[in-house]
Order: C-alpha cells, then structure tokens, then sequence
C-alpha cells in the first residue's frame, strides 16, 4: 500500500547505502555467516593497530578485496541501476559506506564514499595525496609526490570517516532520507534517521530484515531482495 510520505513535494533525497545493496553483485555483506568479517579479526585487518603489526597481511587482505571487485564476476544490480536512474527525477545523492565503486558504474551522478574506496590509496605522510589503484599494493609502494607510504584509502575502525561537511550539508537540505541494505550498526551512517526525525521529514528503510534502527524509520521495505525492493521503492516515489 501507497504511503502518503511518498508525495510530490519531494525534490531532493539523501539515500544512505550499505553492503545489502552490493550483495547481489556478488559482494560479501561484513555480518552473519559468511561475512566479509567472519574468519577476520577486525583489529588486524581493519584498523590502524593491525596496519601497525602486519602491513603485508593488511594489503594481502585489500588485495584480493580489490581483484575481486576487478574480475568480470562483480557488476552492478538492479538496485543500483534503479538509484542510479532517480538521477533523472530527483536531486538524489548517494552516502555509501561501501568501499566498491559499483554505484558509479551504475551511472549515479553524486556518491559520497564515507568509508573511502578500495580502488584508491593514500600517503601516510599525507592525506591529501591520494591516487586512483588498481593492481596489487606493496609495502613497496611508495607516494609520487613524496615517497610517504601508500595505504588503502578505506577508513579503518577508530578512525574519522570522510566527506562529513558535506554529508551534513545535505542531512539538512534533503526532503527525504532512505537507507538501503545497511545493518544500521555502525556510526555516524546510522544516526543519520534520528537528524530526519527531528527535522520532521520523512525517513524509509529497505533492507532484507529488520534493523535495531527500524523502529525509527516512518516507512519500511523488508523480506525482500535490494534488487527487488529498490526497484519498488523508485516505482513508489515515481508514482507508477
Ligand atoms: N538485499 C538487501 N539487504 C540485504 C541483502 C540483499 N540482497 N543481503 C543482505 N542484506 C542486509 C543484511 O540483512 C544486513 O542487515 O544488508 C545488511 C548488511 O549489513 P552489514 O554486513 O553490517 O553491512 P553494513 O551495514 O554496510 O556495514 C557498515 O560496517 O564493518 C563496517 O566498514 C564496514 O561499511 C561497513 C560498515
């Protein structure tokens, strides 16, 4: 059934996104069985005590992160085409906390990756020198511009996610905000719903189960698939 929230007066939406919508891209989710993070000590592999200890067990498990998202198995789906087409009717953007670039391959006009992105590195002697990275990373490898060491440009646990100006920017601009295929586990992405809240502007969640963030949410699409559900939610906002 139609709900109301999905009226005309809807010009500008922010839509968060998480591993759920990867996941039919053959993409592992992080939680539950099978997970990215199932098997994986985070503090080894996600987070700069890790980089600390082992840098070749850090850059082996990006490696073959990225060589996956590389090989012709992993595409867009139709959830992220079907986001990628509300470019045309909305002033849409894309928050993602994952790390794949599969929304721009997809055609989205504006992703924001706040957890970076696996198909790039950063100096550690320099945040601002950052270069797009495609094959294997070394402890070999070292920055053009000034020899620093090159790391993955993902953010790591305990560290600052990026681009938060301006995702607070548009916090505060948007008429609606969507969250796809996210756990609601990690911080900030998941109070994002409370700001729409407060604001008094409409909120929707669409993933394949519940969250503990659900209750929040004014609207919700579960049970179902991201390329099934994404599809619904563009046909509700498009009225068809
Ligand atoms: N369609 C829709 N939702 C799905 C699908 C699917 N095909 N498959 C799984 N899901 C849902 C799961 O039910 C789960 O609630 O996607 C959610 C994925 O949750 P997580 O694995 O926790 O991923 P995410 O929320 O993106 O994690 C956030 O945590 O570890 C960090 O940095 C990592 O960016 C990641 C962050």
């Amino acid at each position: 059934m139609k709900n109301n929230i999905f009226n005309k007066n809807i010009k500008s939406i922010l839509c968060l996104t998480g591993a759920g919508v990867d996941a039919e891209s053959n993409i592992k989710t992080f939680r539950g069985s099978d997970g990215t993070w199932e098997g994986h000590d985070i503090y080894n592999v996600a987070h700069p005590d890790g980089w600390k200890r082992d840098k070749d067990l850090v850059n082996s498990f990006y490696n073959e992160r990225r060589s996956h998202l590389l090989s012709p198995s992993v595409k867009p789906n139709k959830a992220h085409y079907a986001l990628a087409e509300l470019d045309k009717y909305f002033e849409f953007n894309i928050v993602t906390q994952n790390i794949s670039d599969l929304h721009k391959r997809a055609g989205s006009k504006t992703v924001i990756q706040m957890h970076g992105n696996l198909l790039s590195v950063f100096c550690e002697n320099n945040r601002e020198h950052i270069f797009e990275w495609k094959k294997n990373l070394s402890t070999n490898d070292f920055c053009p511009k000034c020899g620093g060491l090159l790391r993955v440009n993902v953010v790591w646990f305990s560290e600052q996610v990026l681009h938060m100006d301006k995702i607070d920017e548009l916090i505060k601009t948007s008429d609606m905000f969507v969250s796809c295929g996210t756990s609601s586990l990690v911080a900030p992405a998941n109070t994002i719903v409370e700001i729409f809240k407060q604001m008094n502007k409409p909120t929707v969640e669409i993933n394949l189960e519940r969250t503990v963030s659900s209750d929040l949410f004014d609207y919700g699409l579960y049970g179902k698939p991201a390329t099934v559900s994404v599809v619904e939610f563009k046909n509700l906002l498009l009225d068809k």
